[in-house]
């Protein structure tokens, strides 16, 4: 491995200590577990103007650096915009018992539209269970009347009940009218639908995120499944809405905050100087799929669902999706140059994460930053071990992976 000797520019002591922030979902990839190292990297090349979190996926560098530095935060993905939100831009007045009152009439209308047993209740055997389950997917094939029947037919059955979807939909309901009657600006819509999608996360039965979900199988996979049948969504979120209404008091400053949903392409053109992280993807797995639920969630736009061989595919993808250049073999070395050039024209400096588990080498890694950067820039690489979260694959949880940071300095 290459590592050129560390080289800090701020001394120890200027180093802002990352804020505590409560986090919403469960994320791949998220840096929430070394957020100390990725803020020190930072911080150590920093010499003005703001931190571009260039893939702010759960934007954890938001919740830890958005109370002492001007953050311009960044994710293709639209449900991360919102997140990021909720930590960089303070929210006026809410009423969170009147949105649960129009949440739960809004509940019980749609409620009374269901005629089929949905119920999770009086199952003796694994079939009955199964029988339940399927009640709960077939709501597919039902006609809605109403607007706000996304989740309810498509997802019931899934990572959550019918009974959660229906929830899912009334809540979105009651934030959408607060929007519509001026009552939230995009603050407190985004602080709502945050915490709506973090319901979602702790009532789901998957295993952290939307690729797959379960079936019961087993009569004890079927029983750990039914305890996440019986959580109230309802009960997670408002829990959830009160607490993140005082945390958000007591915490958020706008410094100036931006947020954007573009391609990292293009918010690299909109930058002038500055530090950007970047945490890009490094496997194949596309994010799009893996958190589809939530981008529909937040976009709420009714979308083709994927069909293969005729059929609706078991995880209900969007078929609209992003395919990112950095999950794609042929495509991620021409990724990586296209973001140390777009860092060059911005005149930035660069922390660019970097797991060992990559598709690309270390080595591949580094030669193109020097062809692309060339002489204009100091660049080296500090290391740091820590377990690795890959949610999902086996026996992996908790492998020995180096978390790199490969550092960029305009001289
Ligand atoms: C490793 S995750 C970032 C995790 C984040 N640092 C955190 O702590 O939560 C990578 C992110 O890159 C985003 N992404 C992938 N391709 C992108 C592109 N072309 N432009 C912008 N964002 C992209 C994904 O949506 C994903 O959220």
């Amino acid at each position: 491995m290459t590592t050129l000797a560390a080289i800090n520019y701020a001394p120890e002591e200027q180093l802002v200590t990352p804020r505590p922030y409560p986090q919403l979902i469960k994320y791949m990839g998220s840096k929430a577990k070394i957020i100390n190292f990725v803020s020190e990297s930072i911080q150590s090349i920093y010499n003005g103007g703001v931190v571009c979190d260039l893939f702010s996926g759960a934007a954890s560098l938001s919740g830890a650096l958005g109370a002492s530095y001007p953050i311009l935060t960044n994710d293709i993905q639209h449900y991360s915009s919102l997140i990021a939100s909720v930590y960089l831009k303070p929210v006026k007045k809410i009423d969170s018992e009147s949105l649960m009152q129009d949440a739960t009439d809004y509940y019980k209308k749609a409620r009374a539209k269901i005629t089929t047993d949905i119920e999770y209740e009086g199952f003796d055997s694994l079939e009955a269970f199964n029988e339940i389950e399927e009640r709960n997917r077939a709501l597919i094939d039902q006609t809605f009347r109403h607007h706000y029947h996304l989740f309810v037919k498509n997802y019931s059955g899934t990572w959550w009940s019918a009974e959660q979807c229906l929830w899912i939909d009334a809540i979105k309901q009651a934030i959408d009218k607060r929007v519509k009657n001026g009552e939230f600006k995009q603050a407190e819509y985004a602080l709502a639908m945050s915490t709506l999608l973090h319901a979602m996360a702790y009532s789901s039965q998957g295993t952290g995120h939307y690729a797959q979900y379960r079936d019961a199988k087993t009569e004890s996979s079927m029983l750990d499944i039914n305890i996440y049948r019986q959580k109230r969504l309802q009960d997670l979120f408002i829990n959830k809405f009160d607490q993140m209404i005082i945390w958000s008091k007591e915490n958020v400053t706008d410094l100036n905050h931006s947020i954007t949903t573009l391609d990292y392409t293009d918010c690299l053109k909109k930058l002038k100087g500055g530090t950007v992280y970047a945490d890009p993807p490094y496997a194949f797995v596309h994010y799009s799929r893996f958190y589809h639920a939530m981008e529909t969630l937040c976009l709420y736009d009714y979308p083709e669902l994927q069909v293969k061989g005729g059929s609706i595919v078991k995880g209900r993808y969007r078929e609209e999706r992003h395919q990112s250049p950095f999950c794609i073999r042929t495509q991620v070395n021409g990724a990586f140059e296209d973001l140390f050039s777009g860092v060059k024209k911005a005149g930035a400096n660069l922390a660019l994460s970097y797991s060992d588990t990559a598709m690309i080498s270390l080595e591949t890694l580094l030669d193109i930053s020097k062809k692309t950067l060339s002489s204009g820039y100091e660049i080296w690489v500090e290391d740091m071990d820590h377990q690795h979260m890959t949610m999902g694959r086996q026996n992996d949880r908790s492998r020995d992976v180096k978390e790199l940071m490969l550092l960029a300095r305009k001289k």
